[in-house]
């Protein structure tokens, strides 16, 4: 094992604005991007894949303006073997203090024949042009074998040797299709360590997919076997069934020191936030019984267990709720509560929002409270993180009524204003919902279609804020809106004002190329 190796401090290389923002329906907007980087770097991860900056303008814009805020984190872009790719990778990052460039090829013998229709020797020269070319430009580049798990390994051993010798510092060996089990996956790194000679100038990286459910013990078992970078994602979010998640590499390792005496740099006190603001932004709700950030992962059920646990709290819990960020519900603040303390709520909370974002929260929790007697911490995180205010918005909810049950046909009558212009409407439908949106499209004639429409209670209890997410697609652009009120159907009508504002602001951008890693 080589020096860097024996460092038992092991980088966290978070891909979720990449790799994450590939998997279907997950794509977010530039503003959504920069908070979930902001929330990023608050956290210590150490890289941020931040996008794919060929891929279309959007993702080159979410690079620059993240390589223009971000300070402590490194900020990467990901590039084809191709000086097009890494060129405008390295225009993307340029702003950042700590930058990086991540080139890679495939390597595998299906790849390299189908997909790339490249003669092995070939793809072996690409490598060391590519990371020849992209060192030329910036000093941390990072090579990735895609399809590392399924290659040859005398091939991938002199592309690995290659991409050091051209100047690659860090070497990602991807199980690009989550094929690998830990034992076979553990060996190849170790395999790696001893047969490719300079090894002992590149940190090993791992990058897992999670088909088969192995993401993260495949990369745990690269940890032992001397990998120091793992590449993960918010929630597990990725590609097909997603990537390694982060929270369960991190809380892995921090539960598990005995056995994985390994140390990252991130604050996992910020993981809950971290996975509620991911799955707010992209809508993509988290399963109640996934490790960590489920909301059945800290909960006792069963007389046994909770007898347990108030004997003692370690009979079942082997990590506490609070280092994971998740504290119990406490009664925030009433609607005689002053700015002083809503402001001091918000710090507790983790938010460190300017003057007039606060302002604005303020008159939004006076609002609701004087709806909803009590308001928890959930309800304040839920009217940060769900406010569209900071989406530019042509179209505004005023009001709403709905007529509806069993003895009606429902009947919604409805109040937005449109570029400054107010409009109202009345619709009926199939069910509420529907008498809304049809409301919504009757005032704003679109074609969009609807592709999800979910709805979530924020609190327990029937006098909980309902939170709603819609998303819309139209001609391929895909946005999702967020809404949270104490009526479920203004929450509805909310949420798909949001997404239309979102949808109106993506019309204006020039169409992506599609195109994958
Ligand atoms: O899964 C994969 O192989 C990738 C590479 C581009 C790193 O995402
Ligand atoms: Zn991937």
């Amino acid at each position: 094992m080589n020096e860097r190796m024996d460092n038992n401090r092991i980088i966290i290389f978070d891909t979720t604005l990449r790799d994450g923002e590939q998997s279907p329906g997950a794509s977010m907007n530039l503003e959504e991007k920069l908070r979930v980087a902001a929330l990023l770097e608050e956290m210590g991860v150490d890289v941020i894949e931040a996008g794919f900056p060929i891929a279309s303008n959007g993702d080159f814009e979410a690079v620059s303006q993240i390589a223009a805020t971000v300070t402590r984190s490194t900020v990467c872009g990901l590039a084809r073997a191709t000086k097009g790719d890494i060129e405008r990778c390295a225009e993307a990052v340029r702003a950042a203090p700590l930058k990086r460039i991540h080139t890679f090829i495939s390597t595998s013998p299906l790849h390299m024949k189908f997909k790339l229709q490249m003669a092995p020797e070939r793809v072996l020269e690409a490598v060391t042009d590519s990371v020849t070319f992209a060192r030329s430009l910036v000093d941390d580049v990072e090579w990735s074998a895609e399809d590392g798990s399924r290659s040859e390994h005398d091939f991938l051993c002199r592309c690995v040797e290659a991409a050091i010798k051209a100047g690659a510092r860090t070497i990602n060996i991807p199980d690009t299709v989550g094929y690998a089990i830990p034992d076979e996956y553990g060996a190849l790194i170790a395999m790696l360590v001893a047969r490719v000679p300079n090894i002992d100038q590149a940190i090993l990286s791992v990058h897992c997919h999670n088909d088969l459910g192995l993401a993260v013990a495949n990369s745990l078992a690269a940890v032992q076997s001397g990998a120091r970078q793992v590449e993960c994602t918010i929630n597990g979010l990725g590609e097909r069934a997603g990537n390694a998640a982060m929270e369960e590499i991190v809380m892995g390792l921090r539960t598990r020191a005995d056995r994985l005496p390994y140390q990252t740099g991130v604050k996992t006190e910020l993981i809950t936030r971290a996975s509620r603001l991911v799955s707010t932004i992209t809508g993509i709700s988290v399963q109640p019984n996934k490790a960590i950030v489920g909301k059945n992962a800290f909960a006792h059920e069963s007389g046994i267990h909770q007898d347990g646990m108030l004997k003692h709290a370690q009979t079942y819990e082997i990590m506490t709720p609070e280092s994971v960020g998740l504290h119990k519900s406490t009664l925030v603040l009433g609607k005689h509560s002053g700015r002083a303390a809503f402001k001091s709520k918000l710090k507790d909370l983790g938010y460190g929002l300017g003057d007039n974002a606060v302002e604005d929260a303020f008159r939004r929790f006076k609002d609701l409270a004087d709806r909803k007697k009590d308001v928890f911490d959930e309800d304040i995180v839920a009217l940060i993180d769900d406010s569209g205010e900071t989406v530019s918005q042509r179209i505004r909810f005023l009001s709403l009524e709905v007529l509806c049950g069993s003895r009606q046909p429902p009947n919604a009558e409805l109040e937005l204003e449109i570029d400054g212009q107010t409009g109202k409407v009345k619709a009926t439908g199939d069910g509420p919902v529907d008498a809304i949106f049809h409301a919504i499209r009757a005032l704003f004639p679109h074609d969009a279609a609807l592709q999800l429409f979910q709805v979530h209670a924020v609190t327990e209890g029937t006098d909980a804020q309902a939170e709603v997410t819609v998303r819309l697609e139209e001609n391929g652009k895909t946005v999702t809106g967020q809404g949270a009120d104490t009526d479920t159907l203004v929450a509805a009508a909310r949420a798909y004002v949001n997404a239309l504002n979102k949808l109106l602001v993506k019309r204006e951008k020039t169409p992506p190329q599609a195109m994958t890693a």
